[in-house]
């Protein structure tokens, strides 16, 4: 039975900022017809939260992708703009409720997966994985996060690593700082107001995306709590009055106190393209950062260059994007699954992740081609020790993503460390189930 559809942060989210890059409603039923590969004819209406450059140049390595597959079928492109999906998931969750989904819509593997199952909406893939042997070609680490109770329910595209720092080489240099893989936590903070001179911050954030301040902390606290720690703390197993998260909030406190004038006013986007032309040193973002670089044609070594955000370079803050089509009042059942296979055709694998600045998660997609940065970070999602980010909602239930989320909002004005830490023991009591 279909229960309410939870969102993640949906106190931060206004309808105002809402932007359809395209809309419209359910496709037209398939006519069924083999004219084309078998996804007869009609509409796909795909729904993300991908529209800035280099987002929609990948979503339209899928696009074309699906198209050249399934010719007689009208893609239609449903994104929502909002970075991390907070506007997204507000539409989204209107349009299950109103039993009118589109035909496949994006989420995050894991907890994120695991919230949206629990509602109903999405359909059992199993036996899509079992007829393509999908299993065989996926990473073991990434195969738990896209089931709930054994079934498969979603198709991965990507594996982002969260916890990269983006720098400005002509500003470190000119400042005598030196970040690299051996810089702790405690050193980089210690020299930000080196980093801070007339028009320039030592650390841009673009938290008019409220994911973005709430990344920035969870990267402090993984470098405080190291692994176990993180994995402890979003499943209630250490408490948020722990010495070493106190200590990341106050780290988490001084950093705020050097970021830019206008961090409410600007995107992740932003804040990253800001860092690149020199108005920052540093930036804490995902590596579809990297793809956005690109994509404005900065140039890796010169404009920007980049480091695990510093205490954390062990760690794969993991980010996935994954799709799914919905159980119930499918408007177009043949295209969508023709729609997922492509994703993990291994030609696809390389061309989206290509523009997204992310890793493919097929093991027969091919890194030639790719940016130094690209394969590391390849090898680096196969290699390191793989966390799920709280953040973008895959570590923990959905309430509790929520709260953190909005905890952290909070924090950016209040700056109160006992009041959050206050905040998320209580969350840890009341939803984390025990
Ligand atoms: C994440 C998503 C990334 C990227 C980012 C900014 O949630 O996994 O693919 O799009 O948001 O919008």
């Amino acid at each position: 039975m279909r229960k309410s559809f939870k969102t993640v942060g949906i106190a931060a989210m206004t309808a105002a900022a809402l932007t359809l890059a395209a809309c419209g409603g359910a496709g037209q039923t398939s006519s069924g017809s083999a004219s084309s590969g078998g996804a007869g004819t009609g509409t796909l209406e795909v729904f993300s939260w991908w529209t800035s450059g280099s987002e929609a140049a990948a979503l339209k390595v899928l696009e074309t992708a699906f198209t050249t597959a399934a010719p007689d079928v009208t893609y239609k492109n449903a994104a929502v703009s909002g970075g991390g999906g907070s506007n997204a998931r507000t539409v989204l969750a209107t349009r299950l409720q109103g039993g009118n989904p589109p035909d496949s819509w994006q989420l995050h593997p894991d907890k994120d997966l695991a919230s949206v199952v629990e509602d109903g909406s999405p359909a059992d893939l199993t036996s899509l994985y079992q007829e393509n042997g999908w299993e065989a070609k996926l990473p073991e680490a990434l195969k738990p996060m896209l089931q709930v109770d054994g079934k498969y329910y979603a198709v991965p595209v990507n594996a982002h690593r969260a916890n990269m720092l983006w720098t400005n080489p002509t500003v470190l240099k000119d400042a005598g700082v030196k970040l690299t893989d051996a810089t702790s936590i405690s050193e980089f903070v210690a020299d930000l107001p080196k980093l801070k001179s007339d028009g320039v911050a030592p650390v841009c954030l673009g938290a008019k995306d409220p994911f973005a301040p709430a990344q920035l902390l969870e990267v402090i606290i993984m470098a405080n709590v190291g692994t176990d720690g993180y994995t402890q703390l979003v499943t209630g197993k250490l408490p948020f009055d722990d010495p070493k998260v106190r200590t990341a909030l106050e780290q988490f406190k001084t950093i705020l106190d050097n970021v830019n004038d206008d961090a409410s006013a600007i995107t992740w986007d932003q804040a990253a393209i800001n860092t690149a032309e020199g108005k920052c040193a540093t930036t804490l973002m995902g590596d579809w950062a990297f793809g956005e670089l690109l994509n404005k044609g900065k140039k890796d070594g010169t404009d920007f260059s980049h480091v695990p955000f510093p205490g954390t370079t062990d760690i794969y803050d993991f980010v996935g994007d994954a799709f799914v089509i919905p159980a119930e009042n499918a408007p177009n059942a043949e295209a969508e699954k023709v729609w997922l296979t492509q994703l993990l055709d291994p030609k696809v694998q390389s061309e989206f992740n290509l523009e997204k600045g992310s890793a493919p998660v097929t093991s027969d997609a091919s890194l030639d081609g790719y940016p130094e940065y690209q394969q590391q970070a390849a090898k680096a999602f196969q290699t390191l020790t793989i966390l799920s980010s709280l953040a973008h909602g895959q570590s923990a239930p959905a309430e509790f993503v929520s709260t953190y989320t909005d905890a952290v909002t909070s924090f950016l004005g209040s700056k109160n460390v006992d009041s959050f830490i206050k905040t998320m023991t209580e969350a840890q009591k009341n939803q984390l189930g025990g």
